[in-house]
């Protein structure tokens, strides 16, 4: 692989190399035999990745904000949607379901903690909502939400309420049990712990999700995003048939099927542990500095990323290429308000599987040299 900075923001993250070989294949047609077997088994991968036996996989050209759109799908105008946001990613999430019509009621939660049960509790009371949704790993805070506590208590009070999870920041590093949790939809991108270039939008949907679609009573406003176009597609390359709606990321899609078959050869319990280890030791050395975490308790810490308070005296502006200057890419804040006083540093995928590649450790003994030569003291 070229020399170049360590890739160490919360998405995209490092790519194996296999991955990235993966893709220079010479120009191939997306209907050739040799490609909708890999087509094929990548869609069965990605339910795979979810552990589902049953739901319903989209693998579609876009980022993972496709996602987001996709659930004009679901959506009718006027339906009422309850966000439970938890950062940026949930509030835009909120903002593109309104282009459709949603009638959004929206949880907050102070930057660092997530909604409380409580105030769950009492909004699915006063309402009867079509869609909840709920981000798994809120990239701008790295708060991770408990969607399995989340999903329980939703169907408890409202079975037929659909609980959507955006997981663009944490399909790959966080455990899902898409099945026993009884999700709805869980929606992804390429980049992020799946470990492949940006450029593919992953979505699955359960039996109820699909049959939610199926009995809409208006129309899908979107062409692109129509899962009417799309499910065909799927079910054919699944079934080994070539099939044509619009042409799909041949080479993001071997891209996907490499990295799929990578994570897969160890048991996923392997890979989410090691995950929340490595997490969980990060989270060590930052309070070993004297530094906090954004998100305000370690069950609310995701396991991909983590999110930090500047020190007093020290600012992202200097930080970042400090870092940079090292080799090693990090990010700054983007909360609204709060973006300069806190950065981001991402810890998935090849970066955590693979100890003898002294990523995290670089990543690491950056940090410290860093703020030490802008005047930190711990
Ligand atoms: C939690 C979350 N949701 C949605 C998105 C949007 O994904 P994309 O930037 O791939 O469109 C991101 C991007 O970082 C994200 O972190």
């Amino acid at each position: 692989m070229a020399p170049h900075k360590l890739c160490m923001i919360p998405g995209p993250i490092e790519f194996h190399e296999d991955v990235l070989t993966s893709m220079s294949t010479p120009a191939t047609s997306h209907v050739d035999p040799v490609f909708v077997p890999i087509f094929g088994e990548t869609i069965e991968m990605v339910r795979t990745i979810v552990q589902s036996k049953v739901a319903q996989p989209f693998i579609t050209s876009g980022s993972g904000t496709l996602g987001w759109d996709m659930m004009v799908n679901l959506l009718e105008a006027g339906d009422e949607v309850l966000v439970l946001t938890t950062g940026y990613f949930g509030d835009h999430f909120a903002e593109c379901l309104e282009v459709y019509g949603a009638k959004i009621t929206y949880l907050r939660a102070e930057p660092g903690s997530r909604p409380s049960k409580e105030a769950i509790a009492d909004a699915l009371a006063k309402t009867k909502f079509k869609m909840v949704t709920v981000t798994h790993v809120d990239t701008s805070t790295g708060v991770l939400s408990d969607i399995k506590a989340v999903t329980a208590q939703v169907k408890a009070a409202s079975p037929e309420t659909l609980v959507v999870v955006d997981g663009v920041c944490s399909v790959g590093s966080e455990e899902i049990r898409f099945d026993d949790w009884k999700l709805d939809v869980v929606i992804a991108g390429s980049q992020k712990g799946l470990g492949v270039p940006p450029g593919l939008s992953i979505v699955v949907a359960s039996p109820f999700a699909i049959q939610t679609f199926k009995d809409r009573k208006t129309p899908v406003p979107s062409y692109y995003s129509n899962w009417g176009k799309w499910l065909p597609i799927m079910t054919a390359y699944e079934a080994r048939k070539p099939a044509y709606f619009a042409t799909p990321a041949v080479q993001l899609i071997y891209a996907l099927h490499t990295s799929l078959k990578l994570i897969l050869s160890q048991p996923l319990e392997t890979r989410f542990k090691k995950h929340a280890d490595v997490a969980a030791d990060f989270r060590q050395t930052v309070r070993g500095l004297g530094l906090k975490t954004v998100a305000q308790s370690e069950e609310a810490a995701a396991n991909g990323m983590t999110a930090v308070w500047l020190p007093e005296g020290v600012e992202v502006a200097q930080l970042v290429p400090a870092l940079a200057g090292k080799g090693v890419q990090i990010a700054g804040g983007i909360l609204q308000g709060l973006a300069t006083k806190y950065f981001r540093i991402g810890h998935m995928g090849i970066s955590v599987m693979d100890d003898d590649r002294q990523h995290i450790k670089k990543v690491k003994d950056s940090l410290v040299s860093s703020l030490t030569e802008l005047g930190y003291k711990n």
